[in-house]
């Protein structure tokens, strides 16, 4: 079952959060100069990258407390910043994504970055995609860390051609490299059994079997009839094809292990967004040559975004409040975004900076943003909270993990729970 149902939710808890805000204001722990920051960035390739912003902390006389929940896609830190956040004592800055901002911004529990916007011009300097999710009331209350792309195949070339098998572009090509890939003794797609690796591989066969307006109806604007339409029915059961694909161990794996599955070439591929290119840049890997990137097969004119961003917590400290706005503003200064993004796979949150050291995967992931973005095919990402609020999210979740390891369950009673599940979390 889904974490998030076991917990009430942000809007039911408001009062014990005000309740709690209330004490923190009064009870905070913090030294001046203490900034605690909450994330879930814990894989290889994502500890290196939230190093940087702990030593460009340091070298400002900050005095950096890791607050990291390990767990990926960030169910496990969400549970346990909420009830930090209960008690009355939240860190000074956590890892919030997306609409779930607007819902501690409603709580009156985020704190106000206007000063440092004005003042590095974040209008100008960020495209309004990233800035809007920033912004609560029309104040900034987040700083946007990255852009990663979340439709993205990964592949290890020699796999690939030891079995005679060309980058995938179409589900039907992934489909048909399975059998050389088994014969060759491989694993075809390295996954992760968690519920929200299913979700992401979910969403992209959403977009490639039913494109990218499709997908927006669906799983953006939540309408009952695209969430329980024909094209929602075959895009579930190509989803659990999928399933041919993977190994019999993959429950409950990490998505860094399956990514090393590939590294090691016990698996040929991985669906998985680019903080995985953080583990093959870790692993001292080179982009086109010891392994491959393209857009997740069937979705090249698509790119489903996840804007990691931090978001600020009110509190009550001058050091504190000084440490905060000095941590905004480093994050979107050229050296952290620079040193941050080449580790973590993602590209940088503003636009205008030089890319030539960055890698082919991640100035390929630039120009898709921009492409998409005056095409139409610039999505928010549903599985790494963008596109809706926490509990629909969840509820879609449960859905899609629960008709993915059920063999019995029909794609036609997936669609069908899937109207019902968001309907009532809505
Ligand atoms: C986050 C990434 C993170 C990934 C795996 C995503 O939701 O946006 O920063 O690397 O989950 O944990």
């Amino acid at each position: 079952m889904h974490v998030s149902k076991r917990l009430p939710s942000l809007r039911k808890t408001a009062l014990a959060l005000a309740t709690g805000l209330a004490a923190s204001l009064t009870l905070s722990s913090a030294q001046a100069g203490d900034v605690e920051v909450l994330h879930w960035w814990t894989s290889g390739g994502e500890a290196r990258a939230a190093n940087v912003l702990k030593e460009l902390m340091e070298a400002e006389g900050h005095n950096w407390e890791d607050f990291a929940v390990a767990g990926g896609g960030g169910e496990t830190a969400m549970t346990v910043l909420k009830s930090r956040a209960m008690s009355g004592n939240p860190p000074s800055a956590a890892q919030i994504k997306g609409p779930e901002i607007q819902e501690w911004g409603e709580l009156g529990l985020l704190g106000n970055l206007d000063g440092v916007a004005e003042a590095q011009q974040w209008e100008t300097l960020l495209p309004e995609t990233v800035a809007e999710v920033m912004r609560h009331d029309g104040h900034y209350v987040a700083v946007p860390v990255n852009v990663h792309r979340v439709n993205w195949l990964w592949a290890n070339p020699e796999v690939l051609d030891d079995a005679g098998v060309e980058m995938p572009t179409t589900l039907d090509e992934l489909f048909a490299a399975a059998e050389p890939l088994r014969e060759a003794g491989y694993i075809p797609l390295a996954h992760g059994g968690q519920a929200w690796q299913d979700a992401t591989i979910f969403e992209d066969i959403v977009l490639a079997t039913a494109g990218t307006d499709y997908y927006r109806r669906a799983l953006v604007d939540l309408d009952p009839e695209a969430l329980g339409g024909e094209p929602m029915i075959e895009a579930l059961s190509t989803f659990k094809r999928l399933r041919t694909l993977m190994d019999d161990d993959m429950s409950g794996r990490d998505w860094n292990i399956a990514t090393s599955m590939v590294i090691e070439g016990d698996a040929a591929m991985q669906l998985m967004g680019d903080w995985a290119k953080g583990e093959f840049t870790a692993a001292g890997l080179t982009a086109g040559e010891d392994y491959l990137c393209a857009p997740a097969p069937g979705t090249q004119d698509a790119f489903t975004f996840n804007i990691d961003s931090l978001a600020m917590f009110r509190v009550s400290d001058e050091g504190e409040r000084e440490a905060q706005e000095d941590l905004a503003r480093l994050v979107l200064e050229p050296t952290f975004q620079k040193a941050f993004n080449m580790a973590k796979g993602s590209i940088p949150a503003r636009p205008d900076l030089d890319m030539s050291e960055f890698d082919s995967c991640a100035q390929q992931s630039l120009a898709d943003f921009q492409r998409t973005a005056d095409e139409g095919g610039l999505m928010p990402s549903m599985a790494h909270g963008m596109a809706v609020r926490a509990a629909v999210q969840g509820a879609i979740f449960d859905v899609v993990t629960n008709y993915f390891n059920d063999t019995d369950m029909e794609a036609e009673e997936a669609a069908r729970r899937m109207v019902n599940t968001a309907q009532a979390a809505y």
